[in-house]
């Protein structure tokens, strides 16, 4: 949520800050602004509601010169998107300028000191309380510079940020702080780059250096970067390097970055199996768990925690962990988990799924976990972020940058390894035998090639999305292992098409959503050949029966399920497990094809934001 650039150096800040702001957009875009200190020592700041190119579309071709600078993109939470509340926000005496990610949640009570101290408010943001804040306290004491004062004030703060501040008086450096909302710093050859996340850094520079929670950076010209953190203790700088490339943050020709990550699955399935499933050695290498034996084999529970898309993959893990592990799993939403008093200790392992590694209530889920003695294992697609960095283990997806708002290969990366996780627990409890075992890796290791074969169906999805683009609402419908990827599909559908779409198990259609269908509703079912087939047969003619549209995934040479649906999709066969990062496809596919004929925004859809860090 949000996103934050920053440019200290010799270059023109304002390019740069522009194109940083474009790859962050995903992460929220009702407004954008930009504050640069030109040479002359003045500050240009230009805000706007919309998203970025409607902020370069206002400035009408004003370029503002310097080399030092900070924009922002919005999602916003304090007050509706205009140009008002955008960022960056100024002091009272407009020397500060600052861009914040996060709430700062007594921003109230530090607003009503403020007023009574003689400050006046334009904005309904918490952001701008933090900026009078910073000066009411520079102001204050002539003993501290920025930085301090910016550490003192966060001292006051109770909340979320990423922030960066510019001072009008200060042309050479930049005062960064982190707290719950992440924030990279890039070192250049004498410049310094700043970004929510690695994406407007990785064509400068691959040194960088992750702020943690709660401390305060300066980066300056003439001195270097200095960390403090908000209690005044001395932190060295940790410098790492970036493995991202930067065709992966890209569009590679296709129209959205939705649809190349669609097309990249095969790749990012194999990439997140490569190295792990080892055909040639009969075993599953995963470091999280082969580190940990003990502590697997003796588990007494798995709790998965996730939100949105990543706790659908965690339902999945649920029928895979008990599947072939015999373990109890319980799936919960991060945000509920936390709020609860749950019962959860040492002989626990937590789960936390998170695509991008900053979901607040994930994070939050797995700091409460930690406390009560549960081991934290990550599984993150995000190098570096917050998630992966305060898990006890954990495996990274290698899914690549994800940047379409609408999660894909993210989703299908994290049923990969998760399927790599459960297979791996299960011969280690012994609940798998050497046979099973060796056919589940045989079956896993054969799946990019099935996603691949997927890709061809694309005409024959776009003629299906042209069919029920119109649809009002949807119904998807699955069982067993397919339920979630129904939950997923009617997500998806949801997500970047704004049609009205739900998700069932397929057996609970007749408790309720039967009353809905009629011959203007399309129901989308899988119905590949599993356990559940004959069931869902079932369910199929019950739909029928009432008029409703049917469209079926089936498994390839399916012919009972063709004879019965209006439209049937065939995916290959695969062990019931691992039908899910197959008949998911599709639905991507076909939610992505509706949006376009309907020219929704497909990479940034309405409301949403890539990364929720906000509870
Ligand atoms: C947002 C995104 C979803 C994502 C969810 C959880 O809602 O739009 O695509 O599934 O957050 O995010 P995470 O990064 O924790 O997987």
């Amino acid at each position: 949520m949000c996103g934050i650039v920053g440019y200290l150096g010799e270059k023109e800040a304002f390019p740069l800050l522009i194109k940083g702001l474009k790859r962050l957009e995903y992460r929220g875009y009702d407004s954008a602004g930009i504050a640069v200190l030109g040479d002359d020592g003045k500050l240009q700041h230009h805000r706007r509601k919309g998203k970025v190119d409607d902020l370069l579309a206002h400035m009408e071709g004003r370029v503002p010169s310097g080399s030092l600078g900070i924009g922002h993109t919005r999602w916003a939470t304090h007050g509706p998107p205009n140009d008002v509340n955008a960022h960056p926000h100024l002091s009272g005496d407009g020397q500060l300028a600052l861009i914040h990610n996060g709430i700062i949640e007594n921003y109230h009570a530090l607003k009503e000191t403020l007023v009574a101290r003689g400050h006046t408010f334009y904005s309904d943001t918490d952001t701008e309380v933090l900026v009078h804040l910073i000066e009411e306290i520079l102001k204050s004491s002539e003993d501290l510079d920025l930085f301090e004062a910016t550490r003192v004030a966060l001292n006051e703060v109770v909340g979320a940020y990423a922030i960066a501040v510019v001072d009008v008086a200060r042309p050479g450096e930049l005062i960064l702080a982190r707290k719950s909302s992440p924030l990279v710093i890039g070192i250049g050859d004498g410049e310094f780059f700043v970004a929510s996340d690695a994406t407007p850094i990785i064509e400068y520079t691959k040194n960088v250096v992750y702020l943690e929670d709660e401390e305060v950076a300066k980066v300056s010209l003439s001195s270097g970067l200095k960390i403090r953190t908000i209690k005044n203790h001395r932190v060295t700088p940790v410098i790492t390097e970036l493995e991202m490339a930067m065709e992966s943050i890209e569009k590679g020709g296709y129209e959205h970055f939705m649809l190349k990550e669609i097309h990249e699955q095969p790749r990012s399935i194999a990439d997140c199996l490569r190295g792990r499933l080892r055909l040639g050695h009969g075993a599953i290498r995963m470091a999280g768990i082969d580190d940990h034996q003990q502590m697997w084999t003796d588990a007494q529970r798995l709790i998965i925690v996730a939100c949105g898309t990543s706790w659908h993959a965690g339902l999945i893990a649920e029928y895979m962990f008990e599947d072939f592990a015999r373990i109890p799993v319980e799936v919960e939403y991060a945000s509920e988990f936390r709020y609860r008093n749950p019962v959860i200790g040492e002989g626990d392992i937590l789960i936390a799924i998170s695509q991008s590694g900053e979901t607040a209530d994930t994070l939050a889920a797995i700091r409460m976990a930690k406390e009560k003695g549960a081991h934290v294992f990550g599984i993150c697609n995000v190098v570096g972020s917050s998630i992966s960095r305060e898990s006890h283990s954990g495996a990274y997806t290698h899914a690549g940058p994800e940047i379409g708002v609408a999660s894909t290969k993210a989703f299908t990366a994290q049923l990969a390894v998760l399927a790599l996780c459960a297979i791996r627990v299960g011969r280690l409890r012994g609940a798998l035998d050497e046979q099973r075992f060796n056919r589940l890796m045989v079956d896993l290791s054969g799946i990019p090639e099935k996603v691949e074969a997927l890709m061809q169906l694309e005409p024959e999805i776009e003629k299906i999305a042209e069919e029920f683009k119109n649809a009002p609402n949807a119904l998807f419908l699955g069982r067993g292992y397919n339920f979630p990827v129904a939950l997923e599909g009617a997500l998806k559908l949801k997500e970047i098409s704004y049609i009205h779409a739900e998700g069932y198990p397929a057996a609970e259609m007749k408790h309720g959503p039967i009353a809905l269908i009629d011959e203007n509703m399309p129901v989308f079912i899988v119905a590949t050949k599993d356990a559940h087939y004959d069931k869902v047969v079932s369910n199929i003619q019950e739909v029928k029966a009432r008029g409703g549209k049917v469209i079926a995934i089936v498994t390839a040479g399916d012919s009972e399920v063709k004879s019965m649906a209006d439209k049937t999709i065939e995916v290959h066969r695969a062990d019931d497990a691992f039908v899910p990062l197959l008949s998911t496809i599709p639905f991507q596919l076909l939610s992505y094809h509706i949006a376009v004929k309907l020219e929704r925004n497909v990479d940034q859809p309405r409301n949403l934001a890539k990364s929720v860090t906000v509870e």
